[in-house]
């Protein structure tokens, strides 16, 4: 019996459980996959599992605080043990693509003050080489279109050539962001170096973050029809 997408991430999110321990503060992610691990988690605290969350987003917040998870900011806990969320793709190497709901600023700043970070991902995310799903990159929405231009250009100077769009809502108006940005797709196709890209986007005036995480998780866990694999450690 095919155990379908939902049910996969599903067991992706409860295959994380076991990195939970308690006293944690943990760095909950956005999205469908990470939703399941947040309805878990929240499971457990109010069978008395003692836990204090950041989440990578308001929808995040919301869902949590509806869970009755306890939560604070990094303003508070500027180190957090360990954070669980979804990708949009990843590499055997851990390296990942993120954004596609528009979180991945909150995400990465969370995900890097994490001694650990787990995503938990169906098989459909994985990828020999990313860049087959379009790379969010969040940028200043003052002169949003120069900042498209400059992308497309660095893109360019590593070989990387497509379509870049600003993000727009189902209303067809800007998308924008929890911290009030917008989010440029760069549709460009396979990414060889992604070290390279990651590199020119820090670099580009205008960018604030891109959905390239490099270095950051430490382990993927793989949910497939034939059970839950771990990448990393
Ligand atoms: C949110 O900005 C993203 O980085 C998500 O983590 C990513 O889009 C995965 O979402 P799903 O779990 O819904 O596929």
């Amino acid at each position: 019996n095919a155990i379908g997408t939902d049910g996969l991430k599903r067991q992706a999110a409860e295959a994380a459980l076991a990195f939970v321990r308690p006293g944690m503060r943990l760095g909950l992610g956005t999205g469908s996959t990470a939703a399941h691990f947040v309805e878990l988690l929240g499971a457990k605290a109010r069978e008395g599992l003692e836990l204090l969350c950041v989440p990578t987003s308001e929808a995040t917040r919301a869902q949590a605080e509806r869970c009755g998870l306890k939560l604070t900011t990094l303003d508070d806990y500027p180190e957090l043990d360990l954070t669980v969320d979804g990708a949009d793709e990843f590499d055997e190497r851990l390296r990942l693509i993120k954004g596609g709901g528009g979180a991945l600023l909150r995400e990465k700043i969370v995900a890097s003050a994490s001694k650990r970070m787990v995503v938990i991902a169906d098989a459909s995310k994985r990828v020999a080489t990313l860049g087959a799903f379009a790379l969010p990159v969040e940028i200043v929405p003052f002169g949003a279109r120069s900042a498209l231009r400059r992308i497309e250009a660095v893109a360019q100077e590593i070989g990387l050539v497509g379509k870049a769009a600003i993000r727009l809502t189902s209303q067809g108006t800007p998308f924008l962001t929890d911290g009030g940005n917008s989010i440029v797709d760069c549709a460009f196709g396979a990414i060889p170096d992604p070290e390279a890209f990651a590199q020119a986007l820090d670099a580009t005036v205008g960018v604030i973050e891109h959905g390239l995480f490099i270095g950051i998780a430490s382990s993927v866990l793989v949910a497939s029809e034939s059970g839950v694999e771990t990448l990393g450690e």
